[in-house]
């Protein structure tokens, strides 16, 4: 029995972030909806509860509740933006339309150094996201800290442990939200930290056995990063050999890739691996495609065919694997029907046919990369694979402007071959997340040999990011750039010119498409 926090979705965007923060201190989390909380409350090893933030008013009609009683489970209670006005709506506080919206980062004055704020600065910077905001404290509650548009910027009641902040501590912009979510952990909640990677690990093949039950088949779609890898280490340890790893060469590959995948799979598992060789499928289909979305959807559709069909090889193969990270989820469907814009269709998330017919093992569905890569490490993978960086399931495609024939792949795959290679000749890939070219599809003119030419412009792609949400463009040396530009330029006949990337994201995303 594990000590257990349980965090109340009201639909904040950062829901899963407040969990990912409470893993972080080795503390077990369980999300649950407003109607499961009461129930959930009343199970063993509660050590506190969590309210997250939420989109509605907390004094509007229909807007989302709990019992009271919550208050009443003897343990402590952090409530966030919407979390702290519910908590003064459901005691005897008020919450009115705030005069103005506080957005972004606002400067808070700490009031009051309690349990939730020791060792917390006199005046920090957090990140507020409401229009409304609480106009009268409940009974017993005092201010614990302020910001200039809003009195209430904490509130508590030290003897009841109910704590509450109109800012979102888990958000990486609040400087020090990680220390109040520790102190809120660990200090008031009394936490000792009982949850590690390893116990994380059972729990998730625990959850596919139990989701494919004794007989079941998983196809898996393994594409050789990290993500895929690790599901395949899970669904390993949990049915062996009834996994069906299939790995498909789509023509869309990095350099050796293919090479790589096969010898590190049949060395570290001993599930069934099939390699499909589909090259000529792909670039078929992609012929003329010159649209970003479209090209998502023919790939990921084209994926799913091969996995469909390699399914017909095994009984009761009713299960497809994959891959899937939680940024991947929010960027590609609007969560919970909400308002969430579609970024661009990460294909293993937004390209899946209605009557696929199988059932979706995602066990990592609801983590972050870097937590992935943790888990890897704890699964026994090797460090090679596990630190690799993200390559996106639909290959260099996304990276190729314009239409993927044969000739403009090959030619970006050289280029991202030396790309690679001179990053890490220099270790200039250590801690960088991403180093990639890209073809740009602009063409342009040069000479070489006394002769004029009019080819492709490559970018190089260099990013550094901690989640893929938000990423910074890195400047590599020049001995770096001038290597890589002189390389290409000389093995990658039909280029002509290399330039460098410096978007962030956003407002870029870190791919071209
Ligand atoms: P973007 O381009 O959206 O990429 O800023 C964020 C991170 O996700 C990777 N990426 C993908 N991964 N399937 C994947 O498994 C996809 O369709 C996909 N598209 C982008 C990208 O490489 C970066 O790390």
């Amino acid at each position: 029995m594990h000590e257990r926090i349980l965090i109340v979705d009201f639909g904040s965007q950062y829901t899963q972030l407040i969990a990912r923060r409470v893993r972080e201190h080795q503390v077990f989390s369980e999300v649950v909806p407003p109607h499961k909380a009461l129930d959930a409350s009343k199970q063993d090893g509660l050590k506190g509860i969590i309210l997250s933030g939420g989109p509605a008013s907390a004094y509007a009609k229909g807007a989302p509740t709990l019992p009271t009683e919550i208050l009443n489970a003897g343990v402590p209670v952090l409530g966030i933006c919407y979390g702290m006005q519910w908590i003064c709506e459901a005691l005897d506080g008020k919450v009115v339309p705030g005069e103005s919206r506080e957005y972004g980062f606002t400067r808070l004055v700490v009031d009051d150094h309690g349990p939730l704020f020791q060792g917390v600065a006199a005046d920090t910077v957090v990140w507020m996201s409401h229009g409304d905001r609480v106009e009268k404290l409940p009974s017993g509650f005092k201010n614990l800290a302020h910001s200039d548009d809003c009195p209430e910027g904490a509130i508590g009641n030290d003897d009841k442990r109910i704590y509450a902040l109109q800012f979102h501590p888990e958000v990486g912009h609040t400087q020090e939200g990680e220390r109040m979510l520790e102190n809120f952990l660990r200090g008031i909640c009394q936490c000792t930290g009982d949850w590690t990677p390893r116990d994380l690990a059972e729990e998730l093949i625990e959850k596919v056995r139990e989701q494919v039950g004794e007989e079941g088949e998983i196809v898996l779609g393994l594409s050789g990063g990290v993500d895929s890898s690790v599901v395949g280490a899970i669904c390993e340890r949990a049915i062996g050999k009834r996994c069906h790893a299939i790995f498909v060469d789509n023509g869309l590959l990095r350099a050796g890739e293919r090479e790589l995948v096969d010898t590190a799979f049949r060395e570290h598992f001993e599930l069934d691996l099939t390699t499909v060789d589909a090259e000529k499928r792909f670039l078929d289909k992609l012929a003329g495609v010159t649209d970003p979305e479209t090209k998502r959807k023919v790939i990921g559709y084209e994926f799913v065919e091969i996995f469909r069909e390699q399914a017909k090889r095994f009984k009761n193969a009713n299960f497809l694997g994959q891959g899937t990270l939680y940024p991947d989820v929010i960027e590609s469907v609007a969560a919970h029907g909400g308002p969430t814009a579609v970024i661009k269709s990460h294909h293993n998330v937004g390209g899946l046919p209605d009557d696929l017919e199988m059932d979706l093992v995602e066990p990592l569905r609801l983590l972050f990369k870097d937590e992935v890569r943790e888990l890897g490490r704890v699964l026994g993978l090797p460090e090679a694979m596990v630190a690799r960086q993200p390559f996106p399931g639909p290959g260099l495609a996304v990276r190729c402007v314009g239409e993927c024939t044969p000739k403009r792949i090959g030619l970006l795959r050289e280029a991202d071959r030396v790309v690679r290679e001179e990053f890490e000749a220099r270790d200039e890939h250590v801690g960088v997340w991403q180093y990639f070219a890209v073809l740009t599809g602009a063409q342009s003119v040069g000479v070489m040999g006394d002769q004029r030419t009019y080819e492709e412009a490559c970018a190089i792609r260099a990013v550094q990011s901690n989640d893929g949400m938000t990423a910074d463009w890195v400047y590599p040396t020049r001995e770096c750039l001038q290597a890589i530009s002189n390389r290409i330029i000389n093995s990658a006949p039909g280029i002509n010119r290399v330039v460098l990337d410096i978007t962030s994201k956003p407002p870029g995303t870190i791919e071209w498409e």
